[in-house]
C-alpha cells in the first residue's frame, strides 16, 4: 500500500467537512500558519496539502485572503469515501415538526403558531436589545441568577395582579420559553408512569413533552360552548389516579376556545378533591377580542393547586426565549429541575423583557395586536365558512390566533392533504393534535400572519377543491 502523505492528516478532514456541509462553499479555511501550528507539519507539507485540495476543484486561494471552498457543480463532485452514515431520526416526530413550522411563503403558510414577521413589532425589539448592550454591556456575559432576575419576576407579578392573580415573586422562575416551564412544572409534580390529563385536541409540542417524560396520557374532550367537558373529567379522575391536568382556559390552542369562569372554578374543585395540580398555561390570554383579559384558573384557587406558566414567543416573537413558571408550594423541586436544564436564562433576554415591561411599549404593542387579530380572524372564518362545503364547520376564536375546522365525513383526506402539498397551502392536520388520532377531519388554520388578498384567495381555492373532491365521491 502506498505510504500516505503527510498532509492528509488535515487535507483528509477538511475534505469530510466539505462533504458532509461542515464547511460551505466560500467559507474561508484555516490559514498557513493555523494548519502547521495545529498539525505539526512543515510548511512544505501544509502548501502541497493546500495544493492537493486546490487540484481536486475543492478549494481555491485568493491571493492575500487565504483559501475558501469552491462553488462546486454536481456534476463534478469528487468521489470521497466517507465514514459517517445519515444522521437517523424519528419518523413521527420529524413529520409532525415539519408540519407545525415549515414555511413556504407568506401568503400561504397557515401553519405556524407564532407572529408572523410583519407583525412581530421588529424595530421596538431590536432598539430595545441595542440599548440594552449599550447599557448593561459586559454584564450580560455573566450568569444570571438560576430562577431569573428578581425585578423581572417582580414585574410579571405586577402585571398578573391587575388580572386579579396574586403570585408570590419568590415563587416564580425565569425559563426558556413556555415548554420549558410546562417540562418543569410536569417534573415536579409527576414520576415516569403517572397519569397525566390533558385538552383534546392538544398540541404536537406539549404530547411530546408528556411523551418524552414516559407520562400516561388521557385526553379530555374540549367544549365549543363552555370550554372542557367537565362530566367525562370528573368520571375519569373517579376511576384512575390523574396526578396533574394542563389546560389552557383562555383561547385554548388549536382551537381558540374560552373556557367560562364557572368551569374554572369546578375544574378547581375536582382537582382539590382528587389531590391534583393543575398546570394552567396562559400564553394567549393577552390575545383577547373582548373587552378585558378573561380570569384565569389560578385567581380563583385559594388551595395553592394551582401551578402556571407562560411566555413571550406569542405575544413577542418566538426567538426571544423567555417564559416563566408559577411553582408555588412546588418551588424548591422545580429550581432545581430548572438549574439542571441550564444554569441560567440567557441574560440579554431577560433585560430586554424587563425594559419592555417598564415601560409602556409592550401593551401598546398588545393593543394593536389583537386588533390586528380579531379583524384577521373575522377575514378567515368569512372567507373558510363560505367556501368550505356543507357540513363543514369552522369555530370562530374569542383570542388567540388559531381556527379549528372540520370537514363533512364526506371529504376524502388524503386527496386533501395531497391537493395542499401541490399547492403549498400549508395548514396542520387534525392528527397531530391527539395521540389517538382522533381528528381524521379537522385541521388548524392560523392567522398570525399578515393575511392578504392573496392568503384569502388561496383559502377560498381550497375549499372550492374540498367541495369537488366531496361531489366526486
Ligand atoms: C400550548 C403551547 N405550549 C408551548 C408552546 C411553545 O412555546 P415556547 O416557544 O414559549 O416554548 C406553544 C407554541 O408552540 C404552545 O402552543
Amino acid at each position: 500500500m502506498a505510504k500516505p502523505y503527510k498532509y492528509e492528516v488535515f487535507t483528509h478532514i477538511i475534505e469530510q467537512q466539505i462533504l458532509i456541509g461542515t464547511l460551505r462553499a466560500k467559507d474561508r479555511l484555516p490559514s498557513v500558519r493555523e494548519i502547521r501550528s495545529l498539525y505539526k507539519l512543515s510548511m512544505t507539507s501544509v502548501q502541497n496539502g493546500f495544493e492537493y485540495l486546490v487540484m481536486k476543484g475543492l478549494v481555491m486561494s485568493s491571493p492575500g485572503s487565504g483559501y475558501f471552498v469552491r462553488e462546486v457543480k454536481d456534476e463534478n463532485i469528487p468521489d470521497i469515501q466517507t465514514h459517517f452514515s445519515p444522521v437517523i431520526r424519528d419518523e413521527s416526530f420529524m413529520k409532525n415538526m415539519i408540519l407545525t413550522s415549515q414555511q413556504t411563503s407568506d401568503v400561504s403558510s397557515f401553519n405556524h403558531a407564532v407572529p408572523g414577521d410583519l407583525l412581530i413589532p421588529q424595530k421596538l425589539i431590536l432598539r430595545t436589545m441595542q440599548e440594552v448592550i449599550r447599557e448593561k454591556g459586559a454584564t450580560l456575559l455573566r450568569y444570571y441568577p438560576s430562577n431569573g432576575l428578581e425585578l423581572l419576576r417582580r414585574l410579571i407579578a405586577q402585571q398578573m395582579a391587575k388580572y386579579g392573580c396574586t403570585l408570590n415573586p419568590d415563587e416564580l422562575i425565569i425559563t426558556d420559553g413556555a415548554l420549558q416551564a410546562l417540562t418543569i412544572a410536569l417534573r415536579s409534580v409527576t414520576a415516569a408512569g403517572d397519569i397525566v390529563a390533558v385538552e383534546s385536541p392538544c398540541v404536537f409540542s406539549v404530547l411530546e413533552v408528556l411523551s418524552s417524560l414516559g407520562l400516561r396520557v388521557v385526553e379530555i374532550p374540549v367544549h365549543y360552548r363552555h370550554g372542557f367537558d367537565v362530566e367525562y373529567f370528573r368520571k375519569i379522575c373517579t376511576g384512575h389516579h390523574v396526578r396533574a391536568l394542563i389546560v389552557t382556559p383562555n383561547f385554548h390552542n388549536p382551537t381558540g376556545i374560552l373556557m367560562k369562569d364557572e368551569v374554572k372554578k369546578e375544574l378547581l374543585a375536582i382537582a382539590g378533591d382528587h389531590q391534583m395540580c393543575i398546570i394552567e398555561n396562559d400564553m394567549y390570554s393577552d390575545l383577547y377580542f373582548g373587552e378585558e383579559r378573561p380570569r384565569c384558573i389560578k385567581s380563583f384557587d385559594t388551595k395553592g393547586i394551582v401551578m402556571m406558566y407562560s411566555s413571550f414567543s406569542k405575544t413577542l416573537a418566538p426567538g426571544i426565549r423567555l417564559g416563566w413558571l408559577y411553582a408555588g408550594e412546588w418551588y424548591s423541586r422545580s429550581e432545581r429541575v430548572r438549574f439542571v436544564l441550564g444554569r441560567s436564562v440567557s441574560p440579554v433576554y431577560q433585560e430586554l423583557v424587563l425594559k419592555l415591561l417598564q415601560g409602556s411599549s409592550y401593551e401598546r404593542h398588545l393593543r394593536t395586536f389583537r386588533k390586528k387579530l380579531e379583524e384577521q380572524a373575522t377575514r378567515v372564518l368569512d372567507v373558510v365558512r363560505r367556501s368550505f362545503p356543507e357540513g363543514s364547520y369552522f369555530h370562530r376564536p374569542e383570542g388567540g390566533y388559531s381556527i379549528w375546522g372540520q370537514l363533512p365525513e364526506g371529504v376524502p383526506m388524503e386527496k386533501f392533504w395531497r391537493y395542499c402539498d401541490r399547492h403549498q397551502i400549508l395548514f396542520t392536520p387534525g392528527y397531530t393534535f391527539s395521540f389517538a388520532d382522533q381528528y381524521p377531519h379537522h385541521f388548524r388554520i392560523i392567522f398570525a400572519e399578515r393575511i392578504s388578498s392573496e392568503s384569502i384567495a388561496l383559502l377560498e381555492k381550497t375549499g372550492v377543491k374540498a367541495h369537488e373532491l366531496l361531489l366526486e365521491r
